[in-house]
């Protein structure tokens, strides 16, 4: 069961009124619900049930630290992206030997930390890392594991910028050229080869894009293992899909067109792809990040004005794309709903923020009931990629994040003030 939900008029995180929330901590405000975090990981685990797999959550989509300590204490792993990433995971309680680092441009300083906390694996991305890994390793006297990003060069349905399995992105290496680096690789004293690792990119809604991505990693690994190259673990990356629209409905909403996210869960796209990975006979390894958190956040904010445009109206919020940018970087759909509805007509906006950008919006062409100045909305289905993703642009602090426990909340992070700046 998903954690928001309108009980009659009043939109609810588990148990508490999100109007509670606005009115005590003020807006803009990131609230995540603790249970939502917890569900969405057990659904994933339950999936892999008998068999041999390590979920490393994808730090990246939401680094919170309340967040962190929650996921680390569910048994799972982390995938880090930074020296910062790894040194929060560690902090939120990570065993090291559940933590994964990824990223094409690992520094010197971060191979050595990641070396040094003795983390399961890195990802590698260029034979170039694998050298340089090595002489890091040979200098700490020690051995690195690493697994070899392959690009199997296939293409999926999502935004350009967040597609990373094609030939033309920078991520991982060839397919082609996988074999002979693996070759070289093993005979590299400080290296440990575990396996091959791919991440095609970010919400991909599209089962068999998965299975594609899977039955190229399956039939490399066969050809691997015959060139005596150790296969122990496949780690295929994260991306999978959650739903966006109609996240909430009540009789006072407009009905949301039909799209391809409808009934989109992590746990069909895994059960689809499943069967086929399993073929490389090996410890599976996932990433996931968005499909753990995107649903347990919303971003709070008020409206601040109405104004009369050309044939629309827009609804100007005290939140902006400083706060969350994926609307104006990704032209990601968010549904927007008043935190309370009201029997009134429905119009045209668009939901805008208060930066000096046209690009700075939440909504463009948008039915919604009517809303006025001091209403509060909810921006839904921001848990992943929000606050992680936001600045100061225009001087703006950044908000407030509050995690709601039941019939609880607290806020977890403090808005910044205008003295931090
Ligand atoms: N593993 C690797 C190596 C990644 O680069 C990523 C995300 C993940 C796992 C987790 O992917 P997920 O399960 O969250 O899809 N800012 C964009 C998404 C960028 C994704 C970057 N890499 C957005 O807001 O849509």
């Amino acid at each position: 069961m998903e954690q928001y939900r309108f009980i009659q008029n009043e939109l609810k995180c588990e148990g508490v009124n999100l109007r509670d929330i606005a009115a005590s901590c003020g807006t803009p405000a990131y609230v995540y619900s603790k249970q939502s975090v917890i569900d969405h990981c057990r659904w994933i685990e339950n999936v892999f049930e008998g068999i041999d797999h390590l979920s490393c959550y994808a730090v990246k989509a939401n680094s919170n630290k309340d967040i962190l300590r929650l996921l680390a204490h569910q048994g799972i792993g982390a995938d880090v992206g930074s020296m910062g990433e790894m040194h929060r995971a560690l902090e939120a309680g990570f065993s090291s030997e559940k933590i994964t680092f990824s990223g094409v441009g690992k520094r010197d300083d971060e191979i050595e930390f990641a070396l040094r906390n003795n983390i399961m694996s890195l990802n590698v991305e260029s034979e170039e890392e694998i050298t340089v890994i090595g002489e890091i390793a040979r200098g700490l006297k020690t051995r690195a594991r690493i697994l070899l990003r392959v690009n199997f060069d296939i293409a999926s349905e999502t935004h350009p910028y967040i597609t990373t399995g094609t030939r033309k992105n920078k991520f991982g290496v060839s397919q082609a050229l996988a074999k002979d680096i693996l070759l070289r690789a093993v005979r590299q004293p400080y290296i440990d080869i575990l396996g091959i690792h791919s991440h095609i990119g970010s919400q991909i809604t599209q089962p068999s894009t998965f299975v594609a991505a899977a039955q190229a990693i399956v039939q490399l690994v066969h050809e691997l293992r015959s060139a005596a190259i150790p296969i122990s673990q496949v780690n295929f990356g994260g991306g999978f899909g959650v739903q966006y629209r109609d996240y909430v409905r009540h009789s006072l909403l407009p009905v949301e067109p039909e799209n391809s996210e409808a009934n989109v869960t992590t746990v069909n796209l895994l059960s689809a792809v499943l069967p086929t990975l399993r073929q490389a006979n090996c410890k599976l390894l996932i990433q996931p990040g968005r499909s753990i958190v995107a649903h347990a956040g919303i971003l709070l904010t008020k409206v601040l004005y109405r104004k009369k445009g050309e044939g629309k109206t827009f609804i100007i919020v005290d939140a902006g794309m400083n706060d969350l940018i994926r609307p104006s970087l990704y032209q990601s759909y968010h549904q927007v709903v008043p935190l309370f509805l009201r029997n009134v007509p429905h119009e045209m906006v668009d939901v805008v923020g208060p930066l000096c950008e046209t690009g700075d919006f939440f909504a463009l062409d948008r039915s919604m009931p009517k809303v006025e100045r001091g209403d509060y909305l909810a921006v839904m289905c921001a848990g992943a990629y929000g606050y992680v993703l936001s600045s100061n642009y225009n001087g703006r602090p950044r908000p407030a994040e509050v995690m709601v426990d039941g019939n609880q909340f607290q806020i977890i992070t403090e808005r910044e003030s205008i003295q931090e700046l």
